[in-house]
């Protein structure tokens, strides 16, 4: 049977001070279309999966906020963790949650924060990606073509075909520095990890024995648990000992029977401003209003977001900016900045 996690215990601290702790970006309508990006990424996932075995991973910080957008989704598949560990302990609890509800059991693992424009064509290559890992044992990642050399990313060199579409993957490289960015990029051999995996719950579970034994060894002290009435008990007396690491380095970057989907389905992370602004339409001098009037005089390149609507922002010859008001932060930041965003969050917090 098929199921599907989405992680949405992170705090995209990148879209800051739109993105909070209490209120991270999966949460928040970006685009204005009424549904947030975990809404949107649980309507994407429902023609595929059916709804029972739709889970969600979040903070338990978060339940209240996953009740009231995903009202349909059943108490018992809110896993919600104790402390924030990152994906590879996330990804770990899920599977050998669903793997106690069902041994032969396949999954996709999505994050709660992207944008995917062709939803029929997701559908395709999630189905695919489903017949594939079933018959192998085998982590499925879908990759994007890359643009950029974005090193907020993992990439994924590619071997040999193994069957019509998917790839043989030689390397997996998370989050490389520019300069490998850069030499990743122009080699063309290279895609981008999408953050979407697929895997039976068996070979993720077994690929998590051989590569992050530290892990596993806690998680195989409650596996009777898992599946009954313990589990939480089990998971709030333990899952804070889980060191915190991201499935990327903790899995992917190790395992030896890692494939690729190339896909091409309109992909977006909306990850940093600069994202949501390449993603968004901009008016003739290229500025991104988001929610907000502006009135710009020789400036052009910038990303406004200002969340008190009836507010309006005035500037002149400013060039290539974010500008970003929400509540008691105003954040003024180059565009070409925005990777210290991550820093400044935590330095706000400091001193603040
Ligand atoms: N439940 C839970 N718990 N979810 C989490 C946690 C956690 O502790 N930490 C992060 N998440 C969720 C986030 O909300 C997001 O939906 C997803 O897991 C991925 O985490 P990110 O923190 O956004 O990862 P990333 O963007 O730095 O990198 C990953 O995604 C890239 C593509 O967007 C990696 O997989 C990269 O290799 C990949 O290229
Ligand atoms: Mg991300």
């Amino acid at each position: 049977h098929r199921y599907c996690v989405i992680m949405c215990g992170g705090v995209g601290s990148r879209f800051w001070p739109y993105s909070r702790e209490d209120c991270p970006k999966q949460f928040i309508d970006f685009l204005g279309t009424g549904r947030s990006l975990l809404q949107m990424s649980y309507d994407r996932i429902l023609p595929i999966v059916p709804k029972e075995n739709i889970i969600v991973v979040t903070n338990e910080k978060y339940a209240g906020l996953i009740r009231e957008q995903l009202p349909d989704i059943l108490p018992s598949n809110i896993l919600l963790e104790p402390a924030r560990r990152n994906t590879a302990p996330c990804i770990a609890w899920a599977a050998y949650h669903i793997a106690a509800l069902d041994p032969e059991a396949s999954m996709i693992v999505t994050p709660s924060d992207h944008l995917i424009t062709r939803e029929n064509v997701f559908e395709d290559c999630v189905r695919r990606g489903f017949e594939f890992v079933e018959s192998h044992d085998a982590l499925l990642t879908l990759g994007i073509t890359p643009v950029r050399p974005e090193t907020g990313y993992g990439y994924i060199q590619i071997g040999q075909e193994a069957e019509p579409g998917i790839l043989k993957v030689k390397t997996f490289t998370e989050k490389p520095n520019l300069e490998l960015a850069k030499v990743f990029l122009d080699s063309g051999e290279f895609f981008w990890n999408s953050g979407i995996f697929l895997w039976k719950a068996s070979s993720i579970i077994s690929a998590l024995h051989k590569y992050d034994a530290d892990l596993t060894c806690l998680f195989d002290r409650g596996v009777s648990d898992f599946g009954t009435p313990r589990e939480m008990e089990f998971i709030n007396a333990n899952f804070t000992s889980c060191p915190p690491n991201s499935i990327d380095y903790a899995v992917m970057e190790k395992a030896d029977n890692v494939y690729v989907e190339c896909v091409n389905f309109g992909w977006n992370d909306l990850g940093t401003w600069s994202a949501l602004y390449d993603n968004s339409p901009c008016n003739e001098v290229k500025n991104v209003a988001q929610n907000c009037n502006v009135l710009a005089y020789e400036s052009t390149g910038n990303m406004f977001a200002v969340q008190s609507p009836d507010k309006l922002v005035v500037v002149q010859g400013l060039n290539d900016y974010i500008i970003a008001d929400a509540g008691d932060v105003l954040l003024i930041c180059p565009k070409a900045e925005e990777q210290r965003i991550k820093q400044m969050v935590t330095d706000a917090k400091l001193s603040f």
